[in-house]
C-alpha cells in the first residue's frame, strides 16, 4: 500500500545572541535604512562560542521530536541540509544522529545551498513512499556567520544562522508532500561560492588574506535568477498537484529578500498575505530558512493542520525546489472534487534549463507517461518506469 509522509513534528532555534542593522551600522559602511529597504532585514541571529551546526540543529531536533511525541530511537534515518556543517569530515548528520541518541538510524547530509531543506524532505518522502523507513528526522540548518567576510557590506548584513526540523511520519492517508520539483543550473555556480574552502584549493595562508574561506556573491545574478524561479517553480508544482493558486494556504519562500518575494507575489497575482515573511527577524538562514518559517507558521497559527502550503526555496548551485505539501489530513472539500495521487514528479533535462512536469493523476497517466518517455531522456525514463508502473497496476485495482 501507498505510503505518505506525514509531517507530525517541527522545531527550530535561533541562537540567543542578535544583531541588529544598527550593531552592523557600527562595523561596515552601511545604514539601517539601505538594509531594511533594499532587503526587508531588520536583525539576525548569530552563534555564539561552543554554538556549531550540530548543537543548533539538536535543539531544533528536540523540540520537532517531543512535539512528535516520539523518543529519538524511534527514528529510522536522518538527513541534515546544510552548507556549513561542524566539519568536512565527518558528516555532521552522524553528530547529530549520536548526540540525539537515534541508536537505531541512519544519517546523511544533503548538500544543495538554501534549497537543501525542500530537497531533503522530498528524499525523506521517496523512503516513506517505498515503504523503507517509518520516522524520519529532516533538518535544515546553518551556520553561515563563520563564513561571512565581516568586513563586506554586500554579504555580510545579509544571513543569520538557525536549525528547523520536522518529523516525517508514514502514514496511510495522503499528506506530505503532494508535487514537488527539483532544479539545478550549475552554469550558475560562480555566483555564489565560498571558493577557497574544498577540494578544488589547498587552504593556504593566501587563501585566508584573500578571505576565499568566505561567501562571495553576484548578488544582481541570484536576484534575477530568485525572482524567475521563485514565481515559475511556484506555479509548476501547484498545477502539478492539481490544485490552483487560490487553494493554497500559506506560501513558504526562502528569506532571502523581501524584494524577492514581493516580485513573486505580484508575477502569481498572489496578495503578500498569503507568503510567510519572518527574514526581518532572521536575515537569510539558507537551508534552515523554510523549516524556521513553517515552524514559526505552525506557532502562530499562520500554518495549521489541514492547510495546503508550498515551500519554495533557491540558492546555492544556483539551485532551486518547490513542494506542495499537506499539512494533517487533506480536507474532504478537496477529496471530493478529484484528488491527484501524491508524487508529481519532475524530471531535469540536461539540455534544457526548464524542467518537465509530470502531474500523476488517476485516468491521466499513461498518456504523461508516454508523453514524458518522449520527452526525456532513455536513461531517465528507464529510472522512473518502474515508478509509474506500480503506480499504473494501484490505478488499475
Ligand atoms: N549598505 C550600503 N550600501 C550597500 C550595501 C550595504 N550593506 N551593499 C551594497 N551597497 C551599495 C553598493 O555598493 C552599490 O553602491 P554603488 O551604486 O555606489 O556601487 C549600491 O549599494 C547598490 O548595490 P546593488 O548591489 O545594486 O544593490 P541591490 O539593490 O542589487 O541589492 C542585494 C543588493 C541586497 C545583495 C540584492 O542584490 C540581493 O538581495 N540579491 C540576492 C541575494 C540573495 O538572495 N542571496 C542569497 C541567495 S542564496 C542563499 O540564500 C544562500
Amino acid at each position: 500500500m501507498q505510503k505518505f509522509g506525514r509531517i507530525v513534528g517541527w522545531g527550530h532555534y535561533a541562537p540567543p545572541r542578535v544583531l541588529t542593522n544598527y550593531d552592523l551600522e557600527k562595523m561596515v559602511e552601511t545604514s539601517n535604512e539601505w538594509i531594511v529597504t533594499r532587503t526587508g532585514i531588520r536583525e539576525r541571529h548569530i552563534a555564539g562560542e561552543g554554538e556549531t551546526t550540530a548543537t543548533m540543529s539538536i535543539a531544533a531536533a528536540r523540540q520537532a521530536l517531543e512535539r512528535a511525541g516520539m523518543t529519538a530511537d524511534e527514528l529510522d534515518l536522518i538527513i541534515v541540509a546544510t552548507s556549513s556543517p561542524d566539519y568536512i569530515l565527518p558528516p555532521v548528520s552522524s553528530m547529530i544522529q549520536d548526540r540525539l541518541g537515534a541508536r537505531r538510524a541512519g544519517a546523511f547530509s544533503l548538500v544543495a545551498g538554501c534549497t537543501g531543506f525542500v530537497y531533503a524532505l522530498v528524499t525523506a518522502q521517496q523512503y516513506i513512499a517505498t515503504g523503507a523507513y517509518r520516522n524520519i528526522l529532516v533538518i535544515g540548518a546553518e551556520l553561515i556567520s563563520r563564513f561571512l567576510d565581516w568586513e563586506d557590506r554586500a554579504t555580510c548584513v545579509l544571513f543569520g544562522d538557525a536549525a528547523g526540523a520536522v518529523v516525517v511520519q508514514a502514514d496511510d492517508e495522503p499528506t506530505g508532500v503532494l508535487s514537488f520539483a527539483l532544479g539545478s543550473d550549475g552554469s550558475l555556480a560562480h555566483a555564489l561560492i565560498v571558493p577557497g574552502v574544498g577540494s578544488a584549493t589547498l587552504l593556504t595562508e593566501e587563501v585566508i588574506r584573500r578571505k576565499d574561506h568566505t561567501i562571495k556573491m553576484d548578488g544582481k545574478a541570484v536576484f534575477r535568477f530568485a525572482t524567475r524561479v521563485l514565481a515559475e517553480s511556484t506555479v509548476e508544482v501547484v498545477s502539478a498537484a492539481g490544485l490552483t493558486l487560490e487553494e493554497i494556504d500559506l506560501i513558504i519562500p526562502h528569506q532571502a529578500n523581501l524584494r524577492i518575494i514581493q516580485s513573486a507575489a505580484r508575477q502569481l497575482g498572489v496578495p503578500m498575505e498569503k507568503f510567510f515573511v519572518n527574514l526581518d527577524r532572521y536575515g537569510n538562514t539558507s537551508a534552515a530558512s523554510i523549516p524556521v518559517a513553517l515552524s514559526e507558521a505552525l506557532e502562530q497559527g499562520r500554518a495549521k493542520e489541514g492547510d495546503t502550503v508550498v515551500m519554495v526555496g533557491f540558492g546555492g548551485g544556483l539551485t532551486w525546489a518547490a513542494a506542495v505539501v499537506q499539512l494533517g489530513t487533506m480536507p474532504q472539500r478537496r477529496q471530493a472534487h478529484g484528488l491527484p495521487l501524491p508524487f508529481s514528479i519532475s524530471i531535469p533535462r540536461p539540455s534544457l534549463p526548464i524542467s518537465v512536469s509530470l502531474p500523476v493523476s488517476p485516468g491521466r497517466m499513461g498518456a504523461r507517461v508516454r508523453n514524458a518517455a518522449d520527452a526525456v531522456s532513455s536513461k531517465a525514463t528507464a529510472l522512473l518506469l518502474p515508478f509509474f508502473s506500480r503506480s499504473e497496476r494501484r490505478e488499475d485495482k
